[in-house]
């Protein structure tokens, strides 16, 4: 980054939001010689300690690990093979290791791939404004793209040559895009998580996803030592609603299996509500202005994809950004909202497959929900349909 006069800065990509994608990207770029740098509204021990997603696909592992930020990662994340479907009092394996040819997810957990990153770009000497305040891009139609912004109670200027739009679902990129441009593909569903992280050894090796009629259950971890398990509610649930002994039992209720099974308890540490949403914007760009990760999609979480989408948008963003330094080609950067597109509606589809499987719906007839368990009786059953729900959850290959 170099200083120009006054406050005005200037780089060569803008980052609105430090985030998975906005991060990662940084970090991709910086690899290949592109200065970049990063506007982010909270302060970085927020960032830091933000509980969200937890598990990553195969190839944002091996993407984080091939591009040195995932030593903690190979020490500290937690492979697992298989995940369990759970529903009629029993348990199914689906071994995904073995349908997919070796492919495997890592448990570990989004703030902690969010530390590794901040250490990694500020060591390597890139810059984060951490609490940036009134942000706002501009120019971006034109060929003088900026990021305006307050910190430390001045105004600041970043002019940069393209700006990466990577700051999340409410974020102010998407929205400074004039109307008309953008056409936003959604649904909402009639239900919310209630998540809670929980000072208890998980109960279960692997991730147990649970249909009973009662609603869906998830059974997820952060450690050995700490479980995250959720619930589903309805969708404008007060969690005030929730104290900690109902959430215990209502998750006995739906975790409930014939034989030695026994839910672990202990201390809440955290507990809130996320809303069950698909949502996604065609184009993911407009003139200089680039949209990446939950700015541009978010996919109802029962599918685990969008962190990782976001690792794929900016592996995408990344390359085409260095074809455009190397060769003065601008083929790869207009070609990517469509090459990143194919990726999000498989996973948007993947994920409201998931949901509708394993939730219930309050507007479904005793009709549906007979179907709802053929489907995960079948699928269960089914090599074939085990491989499909196998190789979608470890992650498509990148192109
Ligand atoms: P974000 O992580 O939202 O980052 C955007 C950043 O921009 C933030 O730091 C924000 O503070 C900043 N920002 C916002 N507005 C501004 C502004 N005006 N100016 C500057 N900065 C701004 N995904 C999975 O893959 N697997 C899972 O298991 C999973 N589980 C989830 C569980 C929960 C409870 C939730 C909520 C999400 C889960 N997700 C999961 C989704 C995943 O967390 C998101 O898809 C991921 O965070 C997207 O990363 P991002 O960088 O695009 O956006
Ligand atoms: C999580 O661990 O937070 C988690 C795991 C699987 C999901 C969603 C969230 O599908």
């Amino acid at each position: 980054m170099r200083l120009r006069k006054g406050k005005t800065l200037r780089t060569q990509i803008g980052i609105v939001g430090a985030g998975p994608a906005g991060l990662l990207l940084s970090h991709l770029l910086h690899l290949q010689g592109i200065e970049s740098v990063i506007v982010e509204a909270r302060g970085r021990k927020y960032i830091e300690e933000r509980i969200r997603a937890g598990v990553l696909e195969q190839g944002t592992v091996d993407m984080l690990v091939e591009t040195g930020v995932g030593e903690r990662l190979k020490r500290e994340g937690l492979i697992h093979h298989g995940i369990e479907l759970r529903f009629n009092r029993r348990g199914h394996r689906i071994n995904m290791y073995e349908l997919t040819g070796g492919k495997a997810i890592t448990i570990y957990a989004q703030h902690e791939v969010v530390k590794d990153l901040v250490s990694a770009r500020l060591a390597a000497g890139g810059q984060i404004f951490f609490e940036a305040g009134d942000v706002s891009v501009d120019g971006f139609n034109g060929t003088a793209p900026s990021i305006r912004f307050v910190t430390d109670g001045k105004p600041r200027e970043l002019s940069c040559d393209f700006i990466a739009g990577c700051d999340g679902f409410h974020g102010i990129c998407r929205p400074s895009i004039p109307s008309g441009v953008l056409t936003a593909f959604d649904r909402t569903y009639p239900f919310a998580w209630l998540g809670i992280l929980a000072q208890a050894p998980p109960s279960s090796n692997e991730l147990v996803y649970a249909y009973h009629e009662r609603g869906f259950a998830l059974l997820s971890m952060r450690s050995t030592e700490i479980g995250r398990l959720y619930l589903q509610v309805p969708p404008d649930e007060d969690i005030n609603n929730w104290p900690d002994d109902r959430i215990w039992r209502e998750l006995h209720l739906r975790f409930a299996a014939d034989g030695d099974w026994k839910l672990t308890e202990g201390p809440i540490l955290q507990k809130g509500i996320t809303p069950m949403r698909s949502f996604v914007v065609e184009p993911m760009q407009y003139g200089r202005l680039y949209l990446a990760g939950d700015a541009a999609h978010i996919v109802p979480a029962t599918g685990a994809k969008g962190l990782n989408l976001a690792a794929a948008d900016v592996r995408l963003l990344a390359q085409a950004f260095a074809d455009f330094y190397s060769s003065g080609s601008t083929h790869l950067l207009e070609q990517y909202s469509q090459r990143c597109l194919r990726r999000v509606w498989k996973a948007q589809r993947f994920s409201w497959w998931m949901t509708s499987m394993l939730h219930r719906f309050d507007t479904d007839s005793p009709f549906d929900q007979r179907r709802q368990v053929a489907e995960l009786d079948y699928l269960t059953g089914s090599r074939a349909a085990m491989t499909s729900l196998a190789e979608n959850y470890v992650g498509l290959p990148w192109d």
